[in-house]
């Protein structure tokens, strides 16, 4: 959308500075049948100097509004070109991915949906002490802190320490009996949703999780 609009912006700009080369050029052919009209052939002194006067000013003008908007278009990078940049973890072996913009916006919705009641900002209302920040999932274990081990959780979610199971108490695909919202969840869901997990930890670490919770 930015590039779009410092296009359109850019756009306006050389229309401007055309206007301006339109107006210069109508002032100046009023000015030139002045010239022979003198007669005498003696040339107005002013005359070809404005005229120099004008052509560079348009010039300087129209290549300042170019200038401009290049500059307008190089700032304006969307932000979602950055989304293929940012580099997320898929296993314990060093295995990384990087996601569209698609799947961002997938996971986050379905995030919004399913988690962020008790999770919103990255954050756990009903137990601060375990949240969605990367030193807390890189804290479990299992290391939850790449999609396979968050994936692995929504599966069939364990205590911190990995060794009880609390599919019936945190929703789970395991417990989807009792929770009817992770019974249609597919594995790509899972995954999408862990993508978004860790995404957001590396797009906004200071604001996600951490026990703060900012909109
Ligand atoms: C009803 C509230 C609730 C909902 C809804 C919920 N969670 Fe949780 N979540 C918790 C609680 C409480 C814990 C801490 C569990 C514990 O004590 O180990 C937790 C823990 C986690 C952890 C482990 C964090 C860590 O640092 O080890 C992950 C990952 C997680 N949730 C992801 C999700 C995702 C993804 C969803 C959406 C599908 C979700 N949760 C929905 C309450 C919820």
């Amino acid at each position: 959308m930015a590039s779009y609009g410092s296009l359109l912006l850019a756009c306006c700009l050389g229309m401007a500075s055309m206007h301006v080369v339109f107006v210069a050029q109508g002032s100046m052919g009023s000015a030139a049948p002045q010239t022979p009209n003198q007669a005498t052939g003696t040339q107005l002194p002013g005359a070809p100097g404005l005229e120099e006067n004008g052509v560079a000013q348009t010039a300087l003008r129209f290549g300042g509004g170019l200038v401009l908007g290049l500059v307008l278009l190089a700032c304006g990078k969307p932000s979602f070109a950055d989304v293929e940049d940012v580099v997320i973890p898929v296993d314990d072996k060093g295995k990384t991915t990087t996601l569209t913009k698609e799947q961002v916006v997938r996971g986050k919705r379905l995030f919004i949906a399913s988690c962020a009641s008790c999770h919103v900002g990255g954050g756990t209302r009903t137990n601060q002490n375990v949240g969605l920040a990367i030193e807390e999932l890189s804290g479990a274990t299992p290391n939850r802190a790449t999609i396979e081990g968050l994936v692995d959780y929504l599966n069939n979610p364990t205590t911190y320490d990995g060794l009880k199971d609390i599919s019936e108490v945190h929703p789970s695909i395991k417990g989807g009996d009792i929770w009817p919202k992770m019974r249609t969840m597919k594995q790509q869901d899972l995954y999408d949703m862990s993508a978004y997990i860790l995404y957001q930890n590396q797009t906004i670490p200071e604001k996600w999780g951490g026990g703060k919770v900012y909109y």
